[in-house]
């Protein structure tokens, strides 16, 4: 087993059930939940009361989705954690993907003004993204996040066995933050992971702990976001807004597939603003594009500019953004233009052979 240690909390990852138990024993828990929705209650809740030999006082479903990010199932989770009479001493175990993780997180934070809960990621994204850095929450008004605190967790246990029922494409999503996490801050890291194919033959354990030093490294030296934090905005300015449009379609896209798109877009205006060089572009792009296996549009360039213009990053009317200097070194608080974001677009359609290049 692995741990990454951090301020208040640690992140173990391999074969940490004993740990685990430590945390549990640790706490005193008067009454211990898991939260699952209904995909990781069949998929991952067997295997982790098994290994875990954990006896959870009662199970909390919820449905599976982002759909289900919403302040209604937080009352659901509210409502049976009353119905289970659990007090300030309860914990809450959050065994899922980022949603569970997230919805979890915050229902926890708020009920009974806080009680403690411990994040066990089931995807590849919400291990790498979601277990550093606090941030829970639930969508609102079809807004992502929109209502949400920064809390940490007792600890996060990472357990690369859930991959087995996770799909190639979920898998690749997730690698997509590890790519990102080695374009902003790690060049060697970038060279020996940028053209593995075959996700499923990875040396998990360290490939998760290397990755998760980085935003380690990041998150501490900003814990709420004022500063170097941006850094892991990368490919989220226009990765975002190509997600959200893609969201009404029939072919919505997964986090981690926009973020590639946008890490491609926005080092094609890093390099058109001379701050990333053209041969870095050129590897960036062949690199990336591997994992581009997925159909997407990018046609609606009003809706993506109106949705790009109301990005929480921006300053006044200033569209600001997360570029990179080179490979392994970003800047923060980059201004772009609609001007630009059309031509990282029209590349992308360009590299992609998309209809209107
Ligand atoms: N808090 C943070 O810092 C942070 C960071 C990044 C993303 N997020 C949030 O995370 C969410 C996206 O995360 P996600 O991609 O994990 O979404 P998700 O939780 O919706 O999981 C995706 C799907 O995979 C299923 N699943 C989970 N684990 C599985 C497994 N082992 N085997 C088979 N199926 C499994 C889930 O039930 C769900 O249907 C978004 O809501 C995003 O806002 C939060």
């Amino acid at each position: 087993m692995k741990q990454i240690a951090l301020q208040d909390y640690s992140v173990c990852i391999g074969n940490m059930w004993a740990e685990l138990q430590n945390v549990v024993d640790f706490n005193s828990v008067s009454k211990c939940f898991v939260l699952v929705d209904s995909t990781t209650k069949e998929f991952c809740l067997p295997k982790f009361l098994e290994l875990s030999r954990l006896k959870p006082d009662a199970i909390i479903e919820i449905p599976a989705g982002e759909t289900f990010k919403t302040i209604d199932t937080c009352q659901h989770v509210w409502n049976e954690l009353f119905l289970n009479q659990a007090d300030r001493q309860a914990l809450v175990i959050n065994l899922g993907g980022g949603v569970v993780g997230d919805l979890g997180g915050f229902a926890a934070s708020t009920y009974k003004r806080g009680i403690k809960f411990i994040q066990v990621p089931t995807t590849l994204l919400s291990q790498l993204d979601a277990s550093i850095g606090g941030k829970v929450g639930v969508d609102f008004l079809g807004l992502k996040n929109a209502l949400g605190v920064f809390k940490n967790p007792s600890a996060v246990f990472i357990f690369p066995g859930f991959y087995e029922t996770l799909s190639d494409r979920q898998l690749k999503s997730g690698y997509a933050e590890a790519l990102k996490h080695a374009l902003i801050a790690d060049k060697n890291m970038w060279e020996e992971i940028k053209g593995i194919s075959d996700l499923r033959s990875i040396e998990w354990v360290e490939f998760l702990e290397k990755s998760l030093l980085i935003k380690k490294r990041i998150v501490e030296n900003d814990p709420f976001e004022k500063g170097p934090r941006k850094a892991l905005n990368f490919g989220h300015t226009i990765g975002h807004a190509i997600e959200s449009i893609a969201l009404d379609t029939d072919s919505a896209l997964l986090h981690g597939e926009a973020v590639l798109l946008g890490m491609i877009a926005e080092s094609f205006i890093a390099s058109e603003k001379g701050i990333l060089s053209k041969e870095e572009l050129q590897d960036i792009t062949d690199s990336l594009s591997r994992y581009v296996d997925f159909e997407f549009d990018i046609q609606n360039r009003d809706m993506i500019h109106n949705l790009i213009k109301g990005d929480k990053k921006n300053e006044g009317d200033r569209i600001m953004c997360t570029l990179l200097n080179s490979i392994g070194q970003y800047a923060i608080n980059q201004e772009i233009s609609l001007e630009e974001i059309n031509r990282g677009l029209n590349y992308l359609e360009k590299q992609f052979n998309l209809k209107n290049a």
